[in-house]
């Protein structure tokens, strides 16, 4: 299955951030659709990982869009920051302690895309009330904290009900459907055949090998030995 209509999204967690900057032109020298910087708390998640220094350090040398997922509680403080550093989505989670409409509109306010999360044990049909004010979905398809987690397949079904009530409401050309974690060249397959659109992925583009052979292996396109 060609993947040309599908964007890829490199997930920065996964880079080796001894040479940050390296790894960054790198991806985006071959062809990647976007990054994904990966906020964590130690509260909403095990892990702490970067905040907006760490991005205001690398920004300059970031020609493509930028999507800041926040896994943190209280989303809301950090949309500031992150909008004077200029990003293109800023993406929470519906399980943070903020209110989904009112955060939304915070980001929005800010002329940034809005985009809503969600972990793997969180039913697809609590995000279904909030659809038609997002700009994209964003299904976890580990528990967020880590790079390199195992892909979990039973999250195919929330990603397929998810594209089903997108579709329903004729809002397929306006909300993107993404998913997170554990995408690699085989399990990206199955996340488009659900109907995902926007695939993020760490370790399997940074962790191993040569970034341009990752990525072009990701996309699984035909013209992989091109
Ligand atoms: C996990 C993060 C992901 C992670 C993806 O909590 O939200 O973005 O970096 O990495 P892989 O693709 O290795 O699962
Ligand atoms: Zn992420």
């Amino acid at each position: 299955m060609s993947l040309s209509n599908s964007k890829i999204s490199a997930s920065i967690l996964a880079a080796n951030h001894s040479q940050l900057g390296r790894d960054i032109l790198e991806a985006q020298d071959a062809g990647c659709d976007e990054f994904h910087f990966d906020v964590m708390d130690g509260y909403f998640t095990p892990e702490i990982s970067m905040g907006p220094i760490i991005l205001n350090s690398i920004r300059d040398i970031i020609k493509i869009p930028i999507e800041v997922h926040l896994m943190v509680k209280k989303p809301t403080r950090f949309i500031d920051a992150f909008s004077k550093i200029g990003v293109d989505f800023i993406t929470f989670h519906i399980e943070s302690d903020d209110n989904v409409k009112l955060t939304s509109e915070l980001i929005r306010k800010k002329n940034i895309s809005v985009g809503l999360a969600k972990n793997p044990s969180t039913p697809i049909e609590e995000m279904y009330p909030y659809v038609n004010f997002l700009d994209r979905v964003l299904i976890m398809c580990v528990d967020p904290g880590f790079s390199g987690q195992k892909f979990g397949y039973e999250n195919l079904d929330s990603i397929r009900s998810i594209n089903n009530y997108i579709q329903g409401l004729n809002l397929g050309s306006i909300v993107d459907l993404s998913v997170d974690g554990g995408v690699n060249s085989q399990t990206i397959i199955k996340c488009k055949e659900a109907g995902a659109k926007t695939f993020v992925s760490g370790s399997s583009i940074f962790w191993s090998g040569d970034i341009k052979s990752n990525l072009k292996k990701i996309r699984n396109n035909k013209n992989y030995d091109n």
